[in-house]
C-alpha cells in the first residue's frame, strides 16, 4: 500500500485531522514557504528514488519477511545503500502495510524533540493516534507515560503499520533508545520498527537475538554483486564486459555510493575497462573525482554557485542569487536537479539541496580556494533568512559567520516580535549558543536562560543589551522621513520602560498584534531592525 493513507475500519483520516495533538514543530513563518517547511516535508517524505536504481529483489524480500516481525534492523557504512534499499522498499505497490517514514538529523537527538518528530510524522502519514497521546512537554526529555499511551494507541490499530526511522545513528541518546525499545515491547505486533542506522543502535538487540523478533540486514548484505553492478552500469548507459563489472565490483567492494560514481565517471571515458581497473574508492579519490568530473565539467557561473552555495542546508534560487550577485540561480539549479546527480529538489518547492558528501567537497573547496569568502556568505544568508522570516537559519548562519551578536539580536528581536521559540527550533537555538566561544561579551550568558523558553527575560533585562551590544545598524542614520504617530509614541514609551509585548498590549488595550504593528511600523520609520535600537534612535531624535 503507497503511503498517505490508512485504513480504520474502512475509513481515512484526514492528514489536517485534530487527533493527533503535537508540540509546535516550528514557529518560524515564511512566505517562501507556503504550504509548510519543506525540509520539514522532506523528513517525513520517502525519500524519492533515483531512475537508476537497481531494484535488488533478494534485499526487498528480506525487508517485507523481516516487517513481518516487530524489528528489522539495516545497518551499513555511509553511502552503502541502506536507505535507497528502504526507499524503493517503501514505494513498492506491494507493500503490505501503511509505512511511516522519519529522517533523523543530528538535532533531532534530544528526547523531546525525537518524540515530537514520532508523532508528528504518524500525523503526517495519516495514520490516526487518539488526541488523548498527547505531545512531549519539553524538548530534553520524555515522560514515560506518553510513551504508555502512544504504545497503547498503536496496539488497538486497525491494522499494523511499519515505521521507517532513517539514519538513527544520528540520535546516539540512551533515553530515546531506551524508550523506542519500550514501545516496541509494549506495543505488541501492530508496531512494525525498520531502523536504518550506520552503527549499531543502543537497543538491547542481543534480547531480540534471542526471540528470534529481528531481522538484520548489514554492510556485506548490501555490497553490490557483480550482477548488480552491471545492471548498475547499464541504467547508465555505460556498456562494460562482465569482467569489468567484476573488477569494480572488487576494487569498490560493493559501495553503492561508489559504484554510482564510478559510473558516472564511466559515462565520460574513453576506456571504461582501463577505468574500473584504476578506479580507486578513497575518500580523497571521491572528492578528487567530484571535483574534476562533476564540479569542472560545469560553466564558469556554474561552478561559482555550487561553491558559494554549498554553505546552505538548503537552497531557494533568489538566495542563491544574493550569494552569486547574479541572477541566473533559477535556471541553474534547474539544470542540476535536472541532470539528477547531486542536486536534488526539496519536493514541489523552489529549494533544493545538495548530497552530502559533494557539499563537502564543495565547502572544502570555498575555504582553501576563497580563503575569507565563507564568513561573506554566511553574513548574507544570515539576512536573507532573517529577511524572509527563517530565524532559526538565519541565527545559524550568524554564527556561522562568526556574529554572535547578530545571532542573539536575531532571536531577542524574534521573542519579542513573536513570542518564544518552541520544540525542536528552541532545541536547535540552545545547541547553537551552548557552542557559542566563552569570550563573547559579559551580556550574552542570559541568553541561555531565554532559550530555556523564559521570554519574559528578554524584556525584563534588556539593559545590557542596549548598553553593551555593538549595534548593527551602522553609526549613521537619516532622521525618520516619517512622523510617529501618537500610538506608535504610546508603543515606544512602554517599550522604552521595558514592557513586553503582552504588557504594552494590556496597557494600552490593544492586541498583541496590534503592538507588533506598530512596532514594524516604527522599525520601519526610524530604519531600525531592532526594539533598543528603535528607543535609542526615539531619544536621539527627541522623540520621546
Ligand atoms: N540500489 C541502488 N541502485 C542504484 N544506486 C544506488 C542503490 N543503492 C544506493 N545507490 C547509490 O548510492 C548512493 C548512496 O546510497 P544511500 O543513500 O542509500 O546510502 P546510505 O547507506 O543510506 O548512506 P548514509 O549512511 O550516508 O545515509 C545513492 O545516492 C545512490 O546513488
Ligand atoms: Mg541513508
Amino acid at each position: 500500500m503507497p503511503t498517505g493513507t490508512f485504513r480504520t475500519g474502512g475509513s481515512t483520516q484526514a492528514a489536517d485531522s485534530p487527533m493527533v495533538v503535537a508540540m509546535p514543530l516550528s514557529s518560524t513563518a515564511s512566505q517562501l514557504t507556503p504550504a509548510g517547511d519543506p525540509l520539514l516535508a522532506a523528513k517525513f517524505s520517502v525519500p524519492v528514488i533515483p531512475g537508476t536504481l537497481v531494484r535488488r529483489k533478494r534485499l526487498l524480500d528480506r525487508l517485507t519477511e523481516g516487517t513481518a516481525q516487530r524489528l528489522t534492523l539495516i545497518t551499513g557504512p555511509a553511502g552503502a545503500g541502506k536507505t535507497m534499499l528502504a526507499a524503493s522498499w517503501a514505494a513498492r505497490a506491494a507493500v503490505p502495510h501503511p509505512v511511516v517514514w522519519l529522517s533523523l538529523e543530528d538535532d533531532d537527538s534530544a528526547p523531546g524533540v525525537f518524540w515530537t518528530y514520532i508523532l508528528e510524522a504518524f500525523r503526517h502519514h495519516r495514520v490516526p493516534l487518539p488526541a488523548t497521546v498527547g505531545s512531549p512537554a519539553r524538548a530534553d526529555s520524555v515522560e514515560r507515560s506518553l510513551l504508555v499511551r502512544f504504545a497503547s494507541a498503536l496496539a488497538r490499530l486497525a491494522e499494523p503499520v511499519v515505521l521507517v526511522l532513517d539514519g538513527l545513528d544520528r540520535v546516539p541518546d540512551r533515553e530515546v533508545a531506551s524508550g523506542l525499545d519500550f514501545v516496541l515491547q509494549h506495543a505488541g505486533p501492530q508496531l512494525r520498527l525498520v531502523l536504518i542506522s550506520r552503527v549499531d543502535p543502543l537497543l538491547p538487540l542481543h534480547r531480540h537475538r534471542a526471540e528470534g523478533s529481528i531481522c538484520e540486514i548489514r554492510g556485506a548484505d548490501l555490497a553490490f554483486t557483480r550482477h548488480e553492478t552491471a545492471t548498475l552500469l547499464r541504467r547508465h548507459g555505460v556498456l562494460s564486459s562482465a569482467e569489468t563489472a567484476d573488477t569494480l565490483t572488487r576494487r569498490s567492494e560493493g559501495w553503492a555510493a561508489g559504484l554510482r560514481l564510478c559510473a558516472l565517471a564511466m559515462q565520460r571515458a574513453d576506456d571504461p575497462a582501463a577505468f574500473a581497473r584504476s578506479f580507486a574508492v578513497s575518500q580523497s579519490a571521491v572528492a578528487d573525482y567530484l571535483l574534476a568530473e562533476v564540479v569542472d565539467a560545469q560553466p564558469a557561473a556554474t561552478q561559482d554557485l555550487l561553491v558559494r552555495t554549498s554553505i546552505l542546508d538548503r537552497v531557494h534560487p533568489r538566495l542563491a542569487n544574493l550569494l552569486t550577485g547574479r541572477e541566473d540561480a533559477e535556471g541553474i539549479l534547474a539544470a542540476l536537479t535536472h541532470a539528477n546527480a547531486f542536486v536534488e529538489p526539496i519536493g514541489e518547492t523552489p529549494w533544493c539541496r545538495f548530497n552530502p558528501l559533494f557539499a563537502e567537497v564543495l565547502q572544502a573547496y570555498l575555504r582553501s580556494h576563497r580563503p575569507g569568502l565563507e564568513p561573506k556568505l554566511h553574513r548574507l544568508a544570515a539576512h536573507w533568512f532573517a529577511e524572509n522570516g527563517l530565524i532559526v537559519e538565519a541565527t545559524e548562519h550568524a554564527a556561522s559567520a562568526g556574529d554572535w551578536e547578530h545571532a542573539a539580536s536575531l532571536v531577542l528581536d524574534h521573542v519579542a516580535l513573536d513570542g518564544p521559540l518552541t520544540g525542536p527550533d528552541a532545541h536547535r537555538m540552545e545547541r547553537l549558543f551552548a557552542g557559542m566561544p566563552a569570550d563573547i561579551p559579559k551580556a550574552f550568558p542570559w541568553l541561555r536562560e531565554l532559550l530555556e523558553l523564559r521570554p519574559e527575560l528578554v524584556d525584563g533585562h534588556p539593559h545590557e543589551l542596549v548598553n553593551g551590544v555593538p549595534h548593527l545598524d551602522g553609526p549613521e542614520h537619516p532622521a525618520p522621513v516619517e512622523t510617529l504617530s501618537d500610538r506608535e509614541c504610546d508603543v515606544l514609551r512602554q517599550a522604552a520602560l521595558m514592557m513586553s509585548t503582552e504588557e504594552i498590549a494590556a496597557e494600552l488595550y490593544v492586541s498583541v498584534n496590534t503592538v507588533k504593528t506598530h512596532l514594524r511600523s516604527i522599525y520601519r520609520k526610524l530604519s531600525v531592525s531592532r526594539r533598543r535600537d528603535a528607543v535609542r534612535r526615539a531619544k536621539e531624535f527627541d522623540l520621546l
